[in-house]
């Protein structure tokens, strides 16, 4: 891209990593001042949300918020760490550990929940009630009175304590940020819909008025998304998820460390403008290529059909449990997957519409999924030919992009993670950044990486459902990917997802 380019590209391009330049970028961190990745009210009014988790307490709306709660980014695990302290980990990943994202619930006042403000407190499984005021009205205001808050009584918040991650991760943190909010939110569709909820997701919101609702700075922490949770599990898609920004071309120079906060701002909505609307969630096959091998992933016999899915078993028993107990996998013996467990996570992750029998929402709100696509490097998949294939997701088939093992350059291209090297296959999610902002301004880079997000938690899920290992990773050369992978050039890679077999710790 040649300049002068919107804030986002320009982000974009600035915090790319490059061999020729990361030795410079490589910081020593002094992990004695990491940021807590919990925050405090001094006063308010708690509300404890761990009796509910005990089956004997037959208080069913307590119990669908609790476990809801806990499903989306509760504690779920405790590891010792040095000086005798224990290091917290969530059921949403996120990048280096560093939870970034807080939810907060608003409450329009329920037989449960009185009318105001709210903070989910992971340490102590607590709701923290810390303004009493109504403010449902407020909030319509603020999401551009937005249908899912018609008739709605809660809401969940997610915010960015923008510096928990920029400490390690600068600029680029925006990213990583931003993904880690697309795995919350997808945490929250699926513990939604078995607690019976539908969550709305709502992207398009004034950002200054929702952060004064939550009496927010917007520059330590800022709003990231909104959720409407309808009472009806079953209601379809409702009104836009995404509104555009402005495109910002006239900013000034921008000094290393003020890119984030500068593309945070400028990706504000101030007021309202109309997009084009858009059929929610429609998934197109954007590549073709001449005369390339094509591996159909989906089959006229619906027994195949139905070995292709994901059983969840009975009344959504084993999501909630892989929910507990998913963890990014730290280490692959390097063998391989199976064509079938490939099957069953795209699948997965592309096809809700496969899971409504399982008491599932075959539409769960995203931003704008036209805009993403999929490739996958294939290093270790049964009956595959390794390289990198391009996934169509309406024909359910994998193109072909380029036949190679890639092992050794997946290695380098993760930035030497063992990871990398050692996945049976990586997914990679891209965007065509021109048309994302064309749609919808620089707040596509925002939508493009809670998506990509969001997707990945359904992989995450998938995978650990399947008894296979997961890893995220955020960290690559970005340029190189393109070109050795053979990914097109318009294609900005936003996140890849490690898939393989995982090596006993
Ligand atoms: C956006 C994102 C990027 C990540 N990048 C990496 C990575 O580059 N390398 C890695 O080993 N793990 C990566 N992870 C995994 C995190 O380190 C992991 O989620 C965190 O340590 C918490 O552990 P848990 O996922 O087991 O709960 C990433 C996770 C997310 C959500």
């Amino acid at each position: 891209m040649s300049r002068p380019l919107p804030i986002s590209a320009y982000y974009h391009q600035q915090t790319k990593y490059d061999p020729e330049t990361i030795a410079q970028r490589g910081k020593q961190l002094d992990w004695s001042q990491q940021p807590s990745a919990f925050k405090a009210y001094k006063i308010g009014t708690s509300y404890d949300l761990k009796p509910y988790l005990e089956l004997d307490k037959n208080e069913p709306d307590w119990e669908a918020l609790s476990y809801m709660l806990l499903l989306s980014y509760g504690l779920t695990a405790k590891i010792p760490i040095m000086g005798g302290k224990y290091m917290y980990l969530r059921s949403a990943p996120s990048a280096g550990g560093l939870y970034p994202a807080e939810i907060y619930l608003i409450s329009r006042g329920t037989k449960l929940l009185p009318a105001g403000l709210y903070h989910y407190q992971p340490q102590t499984h607590n709701l923290l009630r810390f303004w009493d005021d109504h403010c449902w009205s407020d909030l319509q205001d603020a999401c551009f009175r937005h249908p899912a808050l018609e008739k709605t009584q809660i809401a969940l918040v997610t915010t960015a304590i923008f510096y928990r991650s920029v400490w390690r991760y600068e600029d680029r943190a925006y990213r990583r940020i931003f993904l880690d909010t697309g795995h919350l939110l997808g945490n929250i569709n699926l513990a939604g819909a078995m607690q019976g909820f539908r969550p709305h997701l709502i992207g398009g919101f004034g950002d200054r008025l929702m952060n004064e609702l939550l009496y927010l700075d917007g520059e330590e922490e800022a709003v990231t998304s909104v959720i409407a949770l309808s009472p009806d599990p079953r209601s379809s898609s409702k009104g836009q998820t995404t509104l555009p920004s402005p495109v910002d071309m006239e900013y000034p120079e921008i000094t290393e460390g003020n890119l984030l906060p500068t593309l945070h701002r400028a990706s504000e909505i101030i007021a309202k403008a109309s997009v084009p609307p858009r059929q929610p969630n429609v998934l197109e096959d954007k590549y073709n290529f001449p005369f390339c091998t094509k591996i159909a992933l989906t089959s006229e016999s619906a027994e195949d059909r139905y070995e292709s899915r994901i059983d969840w078993g009975e009344d959504l028993e084993e999501l909630e449990e892989t929910m507990l107990k998913r963890r990014s996998t730290r280490n692959y013996t390097g063998e391989d997957l199976t064509l079938n467990e490939l099957q069953q996570l795209l699948n997965f992750t592309y096809h809700p519409e496969n899971y409504i029998e399982q008491g599932l929402t075959s539409d769960p709100d995203y931003f704008d999924l036209s805009l993403i696509e999929t490739f996958v490097a294939v290093s270790g998949v049964e009956g595959l030919d390794s390289g990198c294939y391009y996934y169509a997701p309406k024909a359910q088939e994998l193109r072909q992009v380029r036949f190679k093992n890639f092992r050794e350059e997946l290695h380098y291209l993760c930035l030497g993670q063992n990871l990398g090297r050692d996945a049976g296959a990586l997914i990679f999610h891209t965007a065509d950044l021109k048309q994302a902002v064309a749609r919808y301004g620089d707040r596509a880079y925002r939508y493009l990486h809670l998506d990509a997000g969001n997707l990945g938690q359904r992989l995450n899920l998938a995978a650990i459902q399947l008894g296979l290992g997961v890893s995220g990773i955020a960290g690559f050369f970005d340029d190189q990917v393109n070109e050795v992978l053979g990914i097109p050039d318009d294609e900005a890679v936003l996140y890849i997802t490690t898939l393989g077999i995982p090596k006993p710790e």
